[in-house]
């Protein structure tokens, strides 16, 4: 015989291979047993980055003393009865999977009362062999103790990283479930010393400003939208900050934090053209959705989740995130700060220990601001704010100078031009075809026979971003049309440069995103390249234009089209201020 049943022992490390991959992992089921347990305070201990100790104790419900035998054992859980309920899953476990998996691979003690018992008890497990319960006074609640992972398999102990990566994966963990529950008071502790302590907060801005420090969260803005049956709110960054990874996008899905490709494409695609290629921005987005239209029985660590109806998913996160974004980039955001913001490393001090109602913020409220479904967007200037500036000159050919009411503005001529463009192509791609010159006598472009098939297969897509092109010869095609916005020049280079661009696309459904993306490329050469003096009136006319559209702070591609000192930026460059 070549197959053999493998010894439970073994079955259940290979399962426990699966559930805890290192220490985080066991932090990260003992919190989510904690919550599953109504705890209202949670303190997790862990000694040598998790490998000596996790110690998480909570103030939950508890268990008895049955109950406390029967959790060690696999798939023992108090979360699911039925397979219905498999699809309505209200609670962050569900497999009864965590605690004897943990235990398996570790020397695990567990200590619990429920609330209305005299007195708890405790259970030792050691490489999953059970003892007795014995009887113990403590408060209720339960505090588990997994002490030396790995002990018994060497070989994964040698994949562990540093002590400082283990420990800023605990610190990811932890913060990530404070973000999701901003009424429960949290505490971390590392060999000893105090690493996080958060109180409970009725505002999840206060929460944010705990787990990710005062100076990065208050650049971010609040935001919130509903759809049918899906709810969006949290936060999110406004350009020009922007990172180069996704280490500060935080999503949730019914206070469970996953990483969902849906989630995050739409996320990126709300951005778009806010953000230069390769940069993520900042963002905690909170989605909430009936129980049924999510299966959260997919990964094993239970990272990931699937939809129902993903379409309606990215579609609303989309829709919320462009929402929001749009009426923060009519103008610049005083409260952004050129400087950069300090690096997160994951472990950090509480901000407010115990002392947040005696934190002054009366000084935040000016820039404080609702959530944009109830902002009134007609609150600035007459005009808009470009509008309202007095531009004093345009040096080098390409800056204008302008003064505004709060300081100094420097204005990236071109970047501004391709931004008008962009928009106003976008709209009329928007209302169904893009203004087009017919060219008087057709420019010729040559193809290779690669670009020759290309070319073939996108000639309506082409059309649909308003160029015309008909074969003209084996090897030559003749543009006879142009978007209008296009001046004067020699088509066939942008031509070349869209059909190369368009050449990844070949599912229709995406067609529409890649479209868009291609007027960026239109908008670039409509921009006349060369430095050009620019009259008053041009000056004038280019940003009352950007008072009429959308995302004006950008360029298409992410660039700023504007800065902006202030009175205060001006200031501190002159020493003035400290
Ligand atoms: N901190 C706790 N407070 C109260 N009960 C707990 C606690 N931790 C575990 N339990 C009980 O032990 C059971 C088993 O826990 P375990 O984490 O192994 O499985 P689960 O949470 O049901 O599912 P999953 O494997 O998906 O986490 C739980 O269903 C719960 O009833
Ligand atoms: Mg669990």
């Amino acid at each position: 015989m070549k197959i053999q049943i493998l010894s439970a022992e073994m079955a259940s490390r290979i399962a426990a291979g699966e559930v805890v991959e290192r220490p985080a992992s066991a932090v990260k089921e003992l919190m989510e047993n904690s919550l599953d347990a109504g705890a209202t305070e949670i303190s997790v201990w862990v000694e040598k980055s998790g490998t000596a100790l996790i110690r998480v104790t909570d103030n939950g419900d508890g268990m008895t003393v049955e109950d406390l035998s029967l959790a060690v054992e696999r798939h023992s859980t108090s979360k699911i009865r039925t397979e219905e309920d498999l699809f309505r899953i209200a609670t962050l476990g569900f497999r009864g999977e965590a605690l004897p998996s943990i235990a398996s691979v570790s020397k695990t003690e567990i200590i619990s009362r429920p609330k209305d018992a005299e007195c708890g008890y405790r259970l030792r497990v050691e490489a999953g062999i059970k003892g007795a319960p014995q009887i113990t006074a403590c408060s209720p609640g339960t505090t588990v103790d997994i002490r030396e992972l790995f002990y018994n398999i060497p070989a994964r102990r040698k994949f562990l990283k540093a002590p400082a990566t283990e420990l800023s994966h605990i610190c990811d963990v932890f913060n990530r479930m404070a973000l999701a529950h901003p009424s429960l008071h949290f505490r971390l502790y590392h060999d000893g010393r105090t690493v996080a302590d958060y109180v409970a907060v009725s505002d999840a801005r206060d929460r944010l400003h705990q787990v990710l420090g005062r100076d990065t969260a208050k650049n971010l803005i609040p935001f919130s939208f509903h759809e049918s049956e899906v709810s969006l709110s949290g936060f999110l960054s406004v350009a020009p900050i922007s990172f180069p990874n996704a280490r500060y996008l935080f999503t949730f899905v019914n206070h469970r934090y996953v990483r969902d490709k849906i989630i995050t494409h739409a996320i990126l695609h709300g951005y778009e053209t806010l953000l230069m290629k390769g940069q993520y921005p900042a963002a905690a987005l909170f989605l909430g959705i009936p129980y049924r239209e999510v299966d959260v029985n997919v990964h094993p660590a239970k990272y990931e989740v699937r939809f129902r109806r993903q379409s309606e998913v990215h579609e609303a996160v989309v829709k919320a995130i462009r929402g929001a974004l749009k009426l923060e980039a009519k103008e610049p955001l005083s409260r952004i700060e050129l400087r950069p913001i300090p690096r997160f490393d994951g472990v950090m001090e509480s901000h407010f220990p115990y002392t947040l109602s005696s934190v002054d913020r009366s000084h935040e409220a000016s820039v404080t601001r609702e959530p944009f479904t109830i902002l009134q967007p007609a609150d600035g200037p007459p005009g808009g704010f470009f509008s309202s500036m007095n531009i004093l000159d345009q040096i080098l050919g390409c800056y204008l100078i302008c003064a505004s009411s709060r300081g100094l503005v420097i204005i990236d001529q071109h970047a501004a031009h391709e931004r008008v463009a962009f928009e106003k192509l976008r709209r009329q791609m928007e209302e169904g075809e893009v203004q087009q010159q017919n060219l008087l006598i057709p420019q010729t472009v040559e193809l290779s026979p690669g670009e020759l098939t290309l070319l073939e297969q996108k000639v309506s897509a082409l059309q649909q971003l308003g160029f015309t092109l008909e074969p003209f010869g084996a090897k030559t095609y003749a543009i006879t049309a142009v978007p209008a916005l296009l001046p004067e020049g020699d088509y066939s280079q942008v031509v070349r440069q869209i059909v190369a661009e368009l050449a990844e696309v070949d599912k229709s459904e995406k067609l529409r995103q890649h479209l868009e993306e291609r007027l960026a490329t239109i908008a670039c050469h409509s921009v006349i390249r060369a430095n050009r003096q620019l009259e008053m009136s041009e000056m004038r006319a280019l940003l009352k234009e950007l008072d009429q559209i959308d995302f004006a702070t950008q360029c298409p591609h992410g660039r700023p089209v504007l800065l902006e000192f202030s009175r205060d930026d001006l200031d501190r460059m002159f020493k003035r201020l400290a």
